[in-house]
């Protein structure tokens, strides 16, 4: 069964500690915490101490997703404030196997996000090392975008990928313009851990737009 990722991006900032608790309560398996830092992408949203702040609010993993330029300067500060995953933009780091390795050693599990144009190829000498794959489905930096259907395939081809490598534990995250309709495609893509944002956060009854991208 699909793992559900809502991203408290779409969440109400001024209740966010009372967001991330209803999240659980509606059935998320993860919180998806973006962090942007106005560079890598035009947006800017918050850093360490606000993860830290909502830590205590539920025991859920917190996945945390770094849009920023220079993922490794950040590492330590957000594995401290509680991220339990932690996923760069392979565009954004200059020596992406040393910070994948530097995830690891703070004992977090390391993901790695391409953006829609970016090649499955600048995986090829990480995999191994990585417990995730983002797989980009909008343009990143705001959330409420259309999802973007040309990356199915990229999808199914990194599950072939992962399959014939013996890599098949690696988790797929798609992230950007997942609802009802878009989750059954990537998960007959292959992908399992669903990350939505608008379309949890936006619905009245949570646990049902939860239920809605399991089905
Ligand atoms: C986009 C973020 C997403 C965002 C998705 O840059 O990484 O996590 O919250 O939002 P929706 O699900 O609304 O497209
Ligand atoms: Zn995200």
């Amino acid at each position: 069964m699909a793992i559900i990722a809502p991203s408290i991006l779409s969440a109400d900032f001024a209740r966010l500690g009372e967001e991330v608790r209803a999240a659980e309560v509606a059935g998320a398996d993860w919180i998806h915490i973006d962090i942007m830092d106005g560079q890598y992408v035009p947006n800017l949203t918050f850093g360490p101490p606000v993860v830290a702040a909502i830590r205590s609010c539920t025991a859920l993993t917190f996945d945390a997703h770094l849009m920023v330029e220079t993922p490794d300067r950040l590492l330590a500060d957000v594995a401290a404030a509680g991220a339990d995953r932690i996923t760069v933009h392979a565009e954004a780091s200059t020596h992406l196997h040393r910070t994948v390795h530097a995830i690891r050693e703070l004992g977090k599990g390391a993901g790695v996000a391409l953006n829609p144009h970016t090649p499955l190829s600048v995986l090829d000498y990480v995999l191994d090392d990585v417990e995730l794959v983002l797989i980009m489905t909008v343009n990143p930096g705001f959330g409420g975008q259309s999802f973007i259907h040309g990356m199915l395939p990229k999808i199914k081809q990194l599950r072939q990928t992962l399959v014939a490598r013996g890599r098949g534990d690696v988790h797929i995250q798609v992230d950007g313009g997942i609802n009802a309709e878009t989750s059954k495609l990537v998960r007959e893509a292959g992908a399992d851990v669903l990350v939505a944002g608008n379309y949890v956060f936006g619905h009245a009854d949570r646990a049902a737009a939860i239920a809605s991208l399991r089905d």
